[in-house]
C-alpha cells in the first residue's frame, strides 16, 4: 500500500480516487481535515476496504512513525500543505508550522521507517513531494518558461513555504540518501477544489449572482493544468521518475486571469441560464490588487513527457467545460464547504479591495 498526506483536500482526493480506480492499490489517506480537507470529497470511498481513512497532522512525528510501521508503506506520497497564497499574505503562521516544519518532521518519521527497511522492500521505497511551480517566482512576457533548472525565487510566505520543505526534501536525499521525487505543478483545476481558488470562487459566486472579483487588471497569467492530469503526472513519476529529481508539470495552457473568467461566464450563460445576472461577465469587478502578485507562470514539461511519456489528456477547452458541469451537478458539496469560516475568508479577503 501507499501512504498519502492531505488526501481530503483538492489534489489529494481526486488523487486517492484515481489511484484506486487505476492502481487497485491500498492506501492510507492521513489528513488533518482543515478547512480545506473535506470527507465530501471522498464520499464514493467510504466504505471501500482499500481506502483508510486517518485525521492527524503530518508534524506529529509520533502518529506519523506509528502509522508506518503499522501498515508498512511502499510509498509515501506528500499533498499535506496550506496552498492559498491569499491565505498565506494575511496569516503566514500556519504556512511555516505546516509546510516548512510538518514537512521536516515528515521526513524525519519516514527517514527512520525507511533506515528500518531492508532488501527489496528498502531499494523500492519512495517518497514523493508534491511542490508548485510557485517557487520559481515571476516570469516577464517574453521569459522562457520555469524548467527544472530555473533558481527559486519565491515571493510570497506560501511559495517560500513551499520552496523550503522542497530544500529539505533535496536535502534529505543528497545527505541521508532519502529515496525522494519532486514535482513543481503549475495551476490545477478541476472538481472538489474549495472555492477560494479564482475559478471555483467565480463559478460559485456566478451562480449565486455575486460579483466576480479580478484583481489588479486581470492580465497576469498562469499555466492551467486539468486536476487528473497532475494526478496522472505524480503516478508515473512515482513508477518511473528517477530518484532525486524534480520533474515540472504544466498544461501549456497560459491563459490571463481576464481570459479565463471570461471563458467561465460564457459556459454558464450557456450551461445556467437560469442565474440571477445573465450574461455573467456582467458582474466582473476589477479590485485592488494582491500584493506581490506574480505577473506571470509558465512551465516547461519537456522533461516529464520525453523521460516519463506523461502527456496532458484535457485541453484547457474541455477541461474547463467539466469543470462548471461538476459544480453545477455538485451544489450540495460546494454548500458544505461554504460554512462560517468560508464567509469569515470572504470578509477578510474581499470587504477591503472594493
Ligand atoms: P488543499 O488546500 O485543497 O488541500 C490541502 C490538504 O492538506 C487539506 O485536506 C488539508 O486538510 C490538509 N492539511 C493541511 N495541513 C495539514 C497537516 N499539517 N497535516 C495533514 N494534513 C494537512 O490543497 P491542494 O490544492 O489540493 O494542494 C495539494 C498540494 O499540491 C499542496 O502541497 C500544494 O502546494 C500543491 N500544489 C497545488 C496546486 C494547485 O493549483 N492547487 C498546484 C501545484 C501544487
Ligand atoms: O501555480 C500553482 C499554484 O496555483 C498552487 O501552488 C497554489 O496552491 C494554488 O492556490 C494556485 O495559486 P494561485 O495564487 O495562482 O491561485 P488562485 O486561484 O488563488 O489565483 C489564480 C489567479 O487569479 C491569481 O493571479 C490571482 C487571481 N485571483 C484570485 C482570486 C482568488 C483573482 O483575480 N481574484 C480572486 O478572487
Amino acid at each position: 500500500m501507499i501512504l498519502v498526506t492531505g488526501g481530503a483536500g483538492f489534489i489529494g482526493a481526486n488523487f486517492v480516487l484515481e489511484w484506486l480506480a487505476r492502481k487497485g492499490e491500498a492506501v492510507i489517506n492521513l489528513d488533518k481535515l482543515t478547512y480545506a480537507g473535506n470527507l465530501a470529497s471522498l464520499e464514493s470511498v467510504k466504505s471501500d476496504p482499500r481506502h483508510v481513512f486517518v485525521q492527524g497532522d503530518i508534524g506529529d512525528r509520533d502518529l506519523m512513525e506509528r502509522l508506518l510501521a503499522e501498515h508498512q508503506p511502499r510509498a509515501v506520497v506528500n499533498f499535506a500543505a496550506e496552498s492559498h497564497v491569499d491565505r498565506s499574505i494575511h496569516g503566514p503562521a500556519d504556512f511555516i508550522e505546516t509546510n516548512v516544519v510538518g514537512t521536516f518532521k515528515l521526513l524525519e518519521a519516514v527517514r527512520a521507517y525507511w533506515g528500518g527497511l531492508t532488501g527489496e522492500d528498502r531499494a523500492n521505497f519512495r517518497f514523493l513531494h508534491v511542490s508548485t511551480d510557485e517557487v520559481y517566482g515571476s516570469l516577464g512576457k517574453n521569459d522562457p518558461a520555469f524548467s527544472e533548472t530555473t533558481p527559486y525565487a519565491p515571493n510570497s510566505p506560501y511559495s517560500a513555504s513551499k520552496a523550503a520543505s522542497d530544500h529539505l526534501v533535496r536535502a534529505y536525499h543528497h545527505t541521508y540518501g532519502l529515496p525522494v521525487l519532486t514535482t513543481n505543478c503549475s495551476n490545477n483545476y478541476g472538481p472538489c477544489q474549495f472555492p477560494e481558488k479564482l475559478i471555483p470562487l467565480v463559478i460559485h459566486n456566478a451562480i449565486s449572482g455575486k460579483p466576480l472579483p479580478i484583481y489588479g487588471d486581470g492580465s497576469n497569467i498562469r499555466d492551467w493544468l486539468y486536476v487528473t492530469d497532475h494526478c496522472l503526472a505524480i503516478m508515473a513519476v512515482l513508477e518511473k521518475g528517477r530518484v532525486g529529481e524534480t520533474y515540472n508539470v504544466g498544461g501549456n495552457n497560459e491563459k490571463t486571469n481576464l481570459e479565463v473568467v471570461k471563458t467561465l461566464c460564457a459556459i454558464l450563460d450557456e450551461l445556467h441560464p437560469d442565474s440571477p445576472v445573465v450574461p455573467h461577465e456582467k458582474l466582473i469587478v476589477f479590485v485592488k490588487d494582491r500584493p506581490g502578485h506574480d505577473a506571470r507562470y509558465a512551465i516547461d514539461s519537456s522533461k516529464i513527457r520525453n523521460e516519463l511519456g506523461w502527456q496532458p489528456q484535457e485541453s484547457f477547452e474541455t477541461g474547463i467545460r467539466k469543470t462548471v458541469a461538476w459544480y453545477l451537478a455538485n451544489q450540495a458539496w460546494v454548500d458544505n464547504v461554504i460554512s462560517g469560516e468560508y464567509r469569515n475568508w470572504v470578509q477578510t479577503n474581499y470587504a477591503t479591495r472594493t
